[in-house]
């Protein structure tokens, strides 16, 4: 049976197909047990009701030694068609024609929203004091910005004619060295921004979160980060006028009739449910994830701010190596959940890789499914775990009273505690 969209709504069957790639390096070694563990999770939520069937789908190593080729179309079409998938991590080709298989899967899927939900667990070390006040969903965008591979190198052909035209055309006097320069182009649309902002306040309703900030640089990059901070809050007030508050509204409020008013209508909108976008400054953002973790809720902000922001937050709970994620286009229902780490080529075959990191983006292929109790399952047995000091040794030697399992018996300690 395959997952379907209707409408607004996934449909998932009780039977759903869902494939998987199983990974390279400790792929191997850590996707048997995340399936394992899912449909244990399952079993006992829903007692034989539900139930994955899985189905492998090769990419990256194993499938060029297979097939020969590092991502088959077929692999693709399975995507395409079940609209669910999970992946282990991959090695990356070297002198091949494609650059990441990671980028390539979220190309052709558009799959425009990378959510990377942060949150500590008790028993995880970590550099911060209160690592507890940290929960927050960061939705990065995840096609466009720097980040969209258009760039030419110094010294080309191409960089030269680009370069004529910016002189020439668009009278363009400020590059420093311009014989010595490569340019990239930063494209940032009001689709795009619409698309990834809409997603966030979506999310934020669906889980009952306070805020969504934007984050951006549109103090000094006026059109595109600025762009995105200007129509994240148009959109906001235009889709979402009953459902969210803006700090664009707080300002009006507090210029036409004062700061006390301006507080009282935040206090009234807050308490009815409503969720508050503001907007804040990268830089500044990055120093207040130290300062005041406790102000952030959902973050929406564009490709190369969040990639940062992923692995700063990630590593202020101590969770960098467990931190999970997906790629997704909530239009379509296309969503890749992925372990976030690589194939850990210096471990493998040494009974120590996590499991976690791809087993908490099971955790959220799961919640997005609405199969929530099964998911939650997971979470409260890792949550135990941890406290009691069970972890594999990435995390293990770090802890207190740090108890080492090897990734099997891990796994098997998770089921148990189901
Ligand atoms: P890596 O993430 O594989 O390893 C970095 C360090 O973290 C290593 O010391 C490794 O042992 C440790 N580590 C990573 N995952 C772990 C786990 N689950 N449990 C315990 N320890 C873990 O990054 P690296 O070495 O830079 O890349 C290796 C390969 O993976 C490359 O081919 C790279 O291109 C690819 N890669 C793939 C990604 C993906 O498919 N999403 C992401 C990052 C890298």
């Amino acid at each position: 049976m395959q997952v379907t969209k209707e409408k607004d709504r996934l449909v998932v069957p009780n039977r759903p197909v869902i494939p998987f790639i199983e990974g390279d390096g400790i792929g191997k070694e850590i996707t048997p047990h995340v399936r394992r563990i899912v449909d244990a999770a399952v079993d006992r939520s829903y007692s034989g009701k539900r139930k994955i069937t899985w189905q492998e789908v090769l990419a990256g190593e194993k499938a060029f030694n297979e097939v020969g080729t590092w991502l088959p179309v077929e692999t693709l079409e399975a995507f395409r068609t079940h609209l669910i998938g999970i992946k282990g991590p991959l090695t990356t080709p070297v002198g091949e024609g494609i650059r990441s298989l990671n980028v390539a899967l979220r190309q052709e899927l558009d799959l425009y929203v990378c959510l990377r939900p942060v949150r500590w667990f008790k028993g995880v070390a970590t550099p911060l004091l209160h690592p507890d006040k940290v929960r927050v969903a960061i939705f990065r965008e995840n096609t466009e910005d720097i980040y969209a591979g258009i760039e030419w190198a110094a010294g080309t052909p191409e960089l030269k004619k680009v370069l004529t035209f910016l002189r020439e055309e668009m009278s363009v006097t400020k590059i420093r060295f311009p014989e010595t320069s490569s340019l990239g182009v930063k494209p940032v649309s009001v689709e795009g921004t619409e698309r990834l902002v809409r997603a966030a306040i979506q999310y934020a309703l669906q889980h009952r979160l306070p805020s969504v900030t934007l984050v951006h640089k549109g103090n000094i990059m006026k059109f595109t980060e600025g762009g995105f901070k200007k129509w994240g809050y148009a959109l906001a007030e235009r889709e979402f006028p009953d459902h969210t508050f803006t700090e664009h509204t707080f300002n009006r409020v507090k210029e036409e009739r004062g700061l006390e008013a301006a507080v009282e209508a935040y206090n009234r909108a807050v308490t009815s449910g409503k969720v508050f976008i503001k907007d804040v400054i990268a830089d500044a953002f990055l120093q207040n994830t130290l300062l005041k973790p406790e102000e952030y809720s959902v973050i929406a902000t564009l490709n190369l701010n969040g990639d940062y922001i992923s692995d700063q937050l990630a590593a202020m709970v101590g969770g960098i190596g467990i931190a999970p994620g997906a790629n997704i286009n909530y239009q379509t229902g296309h969503a890749i959940f992925e372990a976030t780490h690589g194939t850990a080529p210096d471990i493998v075959g040494a009974g120590k890789a996590n499991p976690c990191s791809m087993l908490l983006s099971g955790v959220m292929m799961l919640e997005y499914m609405g199969w929530e109790e099964a998911g939650g399952r997971i979470t409260a047995s890792l949550e135990s775990l941890f406290s009691q000091g069970y972890a594999t040794a990435d995390l293990a030697r770090f802890m207190e009273e740090g108890k080492e399992l090897s990734t099997s018996e891990f796994s098997s300690k998770v089921i148990e505690n189901l």
